[in-house]
C-alpha cells in the first residue's frame, strides 16, 4: 500500500513496511475528520510553566505536543487521554512533583511502553532517586540552551532508534498525508460510526462482511411532542472534578423536574460511558444505549428515537454502554455530535458525566447551554472545584450558565458557606443537604423529588430546577408523589 506524504523535503512515496508506521499514519487520519486532520508529535510536554512551553515550542514547533500540567489535579489518566497518537519522547516538567511525575511515568509508559522519558528539573540532590526510581533515561536543566537541548533530544531519539523503540521518520514534522482509496475504505468504518477513532486500527483489516438489512424501526409507544421551530433547546451538563459529589443524584432529579414543564421534552444522557448508573437508579431496562444512539443506523431520527429509555415521569434516558469496553469505543466527537442532535428534538437535554475533565466532558461542556458544578463540603473536592474552574476558564470553556450546587451539606462539617465561597472562590448557588431521604429513592428506582417531596434535599434540588425553569413553579398538581410501597393504594 503506496502513502505518499509531503514532508518539509517535498515529496516521498514509500511503500509502507514497518507495521508501526503504518499503524501510526493511520491513526493520525482516523485521528482527525477529513477536513481537519489531527498531527500527532512525536515529543510531548507535560509542564506547569507557560515560558518553558514557549521556549520548548519555539525548538520544535509541531513536534512538540503540549499539555498543561494543571489537568494533573485529576490524575495522571487525565493528561493521558488527551495525549493523541503515540509521542515518542515525553519531557516532564518544570514544576512538577515527585508524586505527579511518577503517577505521570507510570500512566504514560503503561499506554506507551517505548516512550523515552525525561525529566525537566534542576540540579538538587535529590535528582539520583528520581532517576533511579522512575526510569527516566534522561534529565534536563530547565535553564538547558537550545543548543543541550536538541542535542539531549536526538541522542535520545537515536538511541530509541537503536533499540527499535522508534523508527527515524517519527521525529519528523508531522505533515498532512495523503492516504489511498485501499485505505481510505478501512477507515471510514471508524469515523462513521462514531466508535473512537483512537482505537487500535489492525494490521490486516478482513473485508467488512455486508451488514444484514437494518429491521424496520419499531414506532415509539410514546409520543415525542414536536419542537416549534424557533423555540430555545437547553443543554445542561452535570459535572464535578472527583467522583460521588452526587451528578447523578441531581441529573436525575433535574430532568425529573424539568419533565413536570415540558412532558416528554426532556431527554437525559448517562455520558458517565464506563459506569454509568443512572438506569439502575431510576429501575430501567434499557433496550438500546448510548452505543446504537451514536452508531450509523441511528443517523435516522426515528432510528435514534428507538435507542432512547422513556420514563414514566414524563423524560427519556440514554443509557450508558453495558460495558465499560463498549463505553470506550463512543468518541468524545460523537457524543457532541450526539448531544447536538438530541437539542434539535428536545426542550431540555441534561448530560450527567464522568468526573474529571476528561476529553468527553470537556467537549460536552462546549456544547451546552448550562453547567451544573456539583461538590461535597470537604476541602479536596472544594479546592479541585475551584482548580476546574480555573482551568475551564482559561481554556475559555465555561458555559455560558453556571449554577454552583454544594451537596451534602452538614452543619458538623466544620465549615461555613463563607468558608466554603473563599475556597471555592466563587458564590454558592444552592446547599442540598445530606438526606437519608437520596439513598432511600435511588434503592426505590424512583427520583428523590417525586419519591419524597418535603424532604429537605428534594426541596433545594427543586430549586435548581427553577432557576433553569423559571416556569416550573411547583404546582400541587404537576407533582406526582409516588406511594410508597407500606402506604395503602
Ligand atoms: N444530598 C445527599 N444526601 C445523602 N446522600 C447523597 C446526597 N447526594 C448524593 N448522595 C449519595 O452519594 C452517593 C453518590 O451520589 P451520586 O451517585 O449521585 O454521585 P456521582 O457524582 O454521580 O458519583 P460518580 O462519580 O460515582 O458517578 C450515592 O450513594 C448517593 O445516594
Ligand atoms: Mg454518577
Amino acid at each position: 500500500m503506496g502513502v505518499v506524504h509531503r514532508g518539509r523535503g517535498g515529496e516521498l512515496r514509500a511503500d509502507v513496511a514497518h507495521p508501526r508506521e503504518r499503524q501510526d499514519r493511520q491513526y493520525r487520519y482516523r485521528a482527525g475528520d477529513r477536513e481537519q486532520r489531527v498531527l500527532v508529535s512525536a515529543y510531548l510536554l507535560v509542564s506547569r510553566s507557560a515560558e518553558y512551553e514557549t521556549r520548548l515550542q519555539s525548538l520544535l514547533g509541531e513536534r512538540l505536543a503540549v499539555i498543561p500540567g494543571e489537568f494533573l489535579t485529576f490524575g495522571p489518566d487525565s493528561v493521558v487521554s488527551r495525549v493523541a497518537g503515540s509521542p515518542r519522547i515525553a519531557l516532564l516538567g518544570p514544576v512538577l512533583n515527585y508524586e505527579e511525575t511518577r503517577g505521570l511515568v507510570e500512566a504514560l509508559t503503561a499506554k506507551h511502553p517505548d516512550l523515552g522519558l525525561i525529566v525537566v528539573r534542576e540540579q538538587r540532590s535529590d535528582l539520583e532517586d528520581w532517576v533511579d526510581e522512575l526510569a527516566l533515561h534522561a534529565v534536563l536543566s530547565p535553564d538547558a540552551g537550545d543548543d543541550t537541548t536538541i542535542r539531549l533530544l536526538d541522542r535520545l531519539a537515536e538511541w530509541l532508534v537503536e533499540n527499535g523503540r522508534a523508527i527515524a521518520s517519527d521525529f519528523d514534522a508531522p505533515a498532512a498525508l495523503e492516504i489511498d482509496e485501499e485505505i481510505l475504505g478501512v477507515l471510514d468504518v471508524g469515523l462513521e460510526s462514531g466508535v473512537d477513532s483512537s482505537a487500535p486500527v489492525p494490521e490486516e483489516p478482513e473485508p467488512e462482511p455486508r451488514p444484514e438489512p437494518e429491521p424496520e424501526p419499531e414506532a415509539p409507544a410514546w409520543e415525542f411532542p414536536p419542537l416549534d421551530a424557533g423555540t430555545p433547546t437547553e443543554a445542561i451538563a452535570v459535572v464535578a472534578p472527583k467522583g460521588g459529589q452526587g451528578k447523578t443524584t441531581i441529573a436525575i432529579n433535574l430532568a425529573t423536574g424539568l419533565a413536570e414543564v415540558a412532558p416528554n421534552s426532556v431527554v437525559l444522557v448517562d455520558a458517565d460511558l464506563q459506569f454509568g448508573d443512572i438506569t439502575a437508579a431510576l429501575a430501567l431496562s434499557p433496550a438500546r444505549t448510548i452505543v446504537d444512539a451514536v452508531a450509523d443506523a441511528a443517523a435516522d431520527e426515528l432510528v435514534l428515537k428507538t435507542t432512547l429509555t422513556h420514563h414514566e415521569d414524563g423524560f427519556f434516558v440514554v443509557a450508558s454502554a453495558p460495558s465499560p469496553e463498549l463505553g470506550d469505543q463512543v468518541s468524545p466527537r460523537a457524543l457532541a455530535q450526539l448531544i447536538d442532535r438530541l437539542r434539535s428534538a428536545f426542550r431540555y437535554v441534561i448530560i450527567d458525566t464522568t468526573p474529571g475533565l476528561g476529553e468527553h466532558t470537556l467537549i460536552t461542556l462546549e456544547h451546552v447551554t448550562d453547567a451544573v458544578f456539583v461538590t461535597v463540603m470537604g476541602v479536596p473536592s472544594l479546592r479541585a472545584m475551584r482548580t476546574e474552574f480555573e482551568l475551564l476558564t482559561r481554556l475559555a470553556l465555561m458555559p455560558g450558565n453556571r449554577h454552583i450546587v454544594v451537596n451534602q451539606t452538614d452543619k458538623n462539617s466544620g465549615l461555613t458557606t463563607k468558608d466554603v465561597e473563599s475556597i471555592l472562590g466563587a458564590p454558592v448557588d444552592f446547599e442540598v443537604p445530606k438526606s437519608s431521604a437520596v439513598l432511600l429513592a435511588s434503592n426505590r428506582g424512583v427520583p428523590l423529588i417525586h419519591d419524597d417531596v418535603r424532604d429537605p434535599a428534594a426541596k433545594a434540588i427543586r430549586s435548581i430546577v427553577l432557576r433553569i425553569a423559571p416556569e416550573a413553579f411547583p404546582k400541587r398538581s404537576r407533582i406526582q408523589r409516588r406511594r410508597r410501597s407500606n402506604e395503602p393504594e
